[in-house]
C-alpha cells in the first residue's frame, strides 16, 4: 500500500523566533513544508522561497512557487510580524502602515492566493500568529501594536467564517512573551521564564491535527497569570 502525500504547510517568517520552532516541529511530524523567508537559508529538506512583505506581489509568487514544488497546500501559517512599540497617538503613520502590512494585509493576501488550494484539500488550515494583545490592550505602549494584532485576530475569525463550508478552519494563536528576538527587544524580564517558542509549536500543530468537527477559534497562553488570561 502507499503512504498518502504528505501535507504541504507554508510557513511565513520561518527564519527564526517562533516560525523556526514551527517549522522544526512541523518538519518532525511529516509535513511537506515552504518556508518564506526574507533572508533564504536551507532548512534540511524544506523548500525555501524568498519572501519579504514589501515586495509587490510575494504572496501570489510563494503560493506559486509552493504549487510548481509539491502540488497541494494544506495550511498556510501566518507567523512574520512586526512589534513596534508605541502608543496610537505617537506612532507616524508610516510606521503604522508598515505594522498593518506585515500583522494583517500580508496573511490576509496570502489567505486569498492559497485559497483554492486550501478548499481542495478539504481540511485546509489557516494559523495566525496574533498575539494576548489581539485579546486585550495591555498598555499604552503596546496600544499601535494591539490595534494590528486585533486586526489579526478578527482576520483568523473572518477566514473561518469564509471556509466553513470548504473545510477550511482557521485559528489564531494569542500569546504573551515569547522568548525570541521580539520580546528581548521589548523588554528586559528573563527569557528563560517566558513561553518558549517550541511550545508555541506545540499548539500550532494540534490546531493544525484537529479534525473539521473540533475547529479552536483562539488559543489564548500566557507564562503569567494576567487577568483572564
Ligand atoms: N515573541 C513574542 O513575545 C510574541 C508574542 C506574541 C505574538 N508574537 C507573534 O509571533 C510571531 C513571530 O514572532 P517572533 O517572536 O518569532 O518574532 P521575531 O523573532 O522578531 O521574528 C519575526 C519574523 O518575522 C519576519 N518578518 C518581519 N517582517 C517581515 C517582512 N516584512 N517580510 C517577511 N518577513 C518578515 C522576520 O524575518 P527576518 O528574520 O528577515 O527579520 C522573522 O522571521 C509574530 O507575528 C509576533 O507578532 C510574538
Amino acid at each position: 500500500m502507499t503512504a498518502p502525500p504528505p501535507r504541504i504547510a507554508m510557513i511565513s517568517g520561518a527564519s527564526r523566533g517562533i516560525g523556526a520552532a514551527i517549522a522544526d516541529r512541523l518538519a518532525g511530524a511529516g509535513w511537506g513544508l515552504s518556508l518564506g523567508m526574507r533572508r533564504p537559508v536551507a532548512q534540511g529538506t524544506a523548500f525555501v522561497q524568498a519572501y519579504d512583505i514589501a515586495d509587490a506581489g510575494a504572496e501570489e509568487a510563494w503560493v506559486s512557487a509552493t504549487l510548481a514544488r509539491f502540488g497541494r497546500i494544506d495550511a498556510i501559517i501566518c507567523n512574520a510580524g512586526l512589534l513596534i512599540q508605541k502608543s496610537v497617538i505617537d506612532i507616524s503613520d508610516a510606521e503604522m502602515s508598515e505594522m498593518l502590512a506585515v500583522n494583517l494585509h500580508a496573511p490576509r493576501r496570502l489567505a486569498r492566493a492559497a485559497w483554492p488550494h486550501l478548499k481542495a484539500s478539504g481540511a485546509g488550515r489557516v494559523v495566525i500568529l496574533s498575539s494576548l494583545s489581539g485579546l486585550r490592550v495591555a498598555s499604552e505602549i503596546s496600544g499601535a501594536y494591539a490595534v494590528s494584532k486585533h486586526a489579526a485576530t478578527a482576520l483568523a475569525q473572518a477566514l473561518r467564517h469564509a471556509g466553513w463550508d470548504h473545510g477550511i478552519r482557521a485559528t489564531a494563536i494569542c500569546p504573551g512573551f515569547v522568548a525570541t528576538d521580539m520580546a528581548m527587544a521589548a523588554t528586559n524580564l528573563d527569557p528563560k521564564r517566558m513561553t518558549q517558542p517550541a511550545e508555541i509549536a506545540r499548539l500550532v500543530e494540534m490546531a493544525l491535527d484537529l479534525p473539521n468537527s473540533a475547529s479552536v477559534t483562539e488559543i489564548a497562553v500566557n507564562w503569567q497569570p494576567e487577568g483572564k488570561f
